[in-house]
């Protein structure tokens, strides 16, 4: 079944072709440009810029799969979580197509499309641990089928892609903030400040960034003298740290034998060592995907989506964009 899939649920406008033989072509056009200057993502001038992008981006998706619009059997498209005036252009797109052809329509929460984009690269067995970390989220799964995910924890207060953005802005770096650290840190020395990591009393597998971003503010007012590379070592590794002990604990407790790390964050080089070094050493197989599946990407919703059309399931085109999409046995 080959499948046209559609990711507008925040600020890149991503498009990607999928068939028996995988991913034909995907294309993401981010919108760094349009927000960079304000620090954030402008939830309006995202929606319009997706308005601007979204042929272009799926016409040259066909022209990169060596398709065209007869040879699309299924379309798919994000309808949540996410900003609702971003999802609602993708999504109304999506089942415009499928109305105009005819064709089959389902609709993919977001979070799955992250927990399941690992297996565009490589099969891995259910039931995994899955760590989506983005600029939105930051939660634990056990990710025991397509469709069947169960919470295990999740953050408390900030993402950490939203620690990463905040702190970058508190350092006057660019925009998303994460990238920029990344980048930064990496000649560094995440010894150089001991950022304190915070440990929750209650709920196993929770998460806290707030704390470690106040800390880096504070710093900050106190006059800290160390160099910029040395402050982005330490804050993205006491993130990191942060981000490891819960998961490690759940792979643990649930008795996992894959951690699959997804989410803008998964694409953290520190993160992607941190986690492969520890989880290894504990007798875990670590995943992650390839860079390009780890931010916001058509191909994982198509992953999805084709695999829900496969099984059968439709949506049909009343479905509605919805900002907050929880998922569970049912998503
Ligand atoms: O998954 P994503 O593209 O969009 C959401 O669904 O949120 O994640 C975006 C987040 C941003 O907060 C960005 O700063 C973060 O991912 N990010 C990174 C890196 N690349 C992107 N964070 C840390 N290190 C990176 N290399
Ligand atoms: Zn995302």
């Amino acid at each position: 079944m080959r499948v046209l899939a559609i990711e507008t649920s925040c600020d890149d406008t991503a498009a990607a072709v999928l068939d028996d033989g995988g991913v034909r072509a995907s294309i993401v056009a981010s919108q760094d440009k349009v927000h960079g200057k304000y620090g954030g993502i402008v939830p309006e001038l995202a929606s319009r810029q997706h308005m601007v992008t979204i042929l272009p981006v799926i016409e040259r998706t066909l022209a990169d799969a060596k398709v065209g619009l007869d040879d699309i059997e299924a379309v798919t498209a994000t309808y949540g979580p996410g900003l609702v005036g971003s999802l609602l252009v993708g999504l109304q797109f999506a089942k415009g197509i499928a109305f105009s052809r005819g064709l089959p329509f389902v609709g993919v929460n977001h979070l799955e499309g992250h927990l399941l984009a690992i297996l565009l690269d490589r099969p891995v067995a259910f039931p995994y641990l899955g760590l989506l970390v983005s600029g939105g989220h930051t939660s634990l799964y056990l990710v025991e089928d397509v469709g069947k995910y169960r919470q295990l924890g999740r953050t408390r207060d900030d993402a950490a892609g939203e620690a990463f953005d905040k702190g970058a802005k508190m350092l006057g770096l660019g925009f998303p903030g994460g990238r920029e650290i990344d980048q930064r840190a990496k000649e560094g020395d995440r010894a150089a400040i001991r950022f304190p990591r915070a440990s929750l009393k209650t709920g196993l597998y929770d998460f806290s960034f707030s704390g470690v971003k106040t800390s880096l503010r504070q710093y900050l007012l106190d006059g800290g003298k160390a160099e910029l590379p040395d402050v982005c070592a330490s804050f993205q590794e006491a993130i990191v740290d942060m981000l490891l002990a819960p998961t490690l604990k759940a792979a643990r407790d649930l008795g996992a034998t894959t951690i699959v790390v997804s989410g803008g964050v998964s694409a953290n080089s520190r993160l992607r060592t941190a986690m492969t070094e520890v989880g290894n050493a504990a007798g875990f197989d670590v995943a992650f995907p390839r860079f390009a599946y780890c931010t916001d990407n058509a191909a994982m919703i198509g992953y999805a989506g084709r695999a829900r059309l496969l099984r059968g399931e439709r949506h049909d085109l009343t479905l509605n964009a919805a900002a907050t999409l929880p998922i569970g046995v049912d998503a």
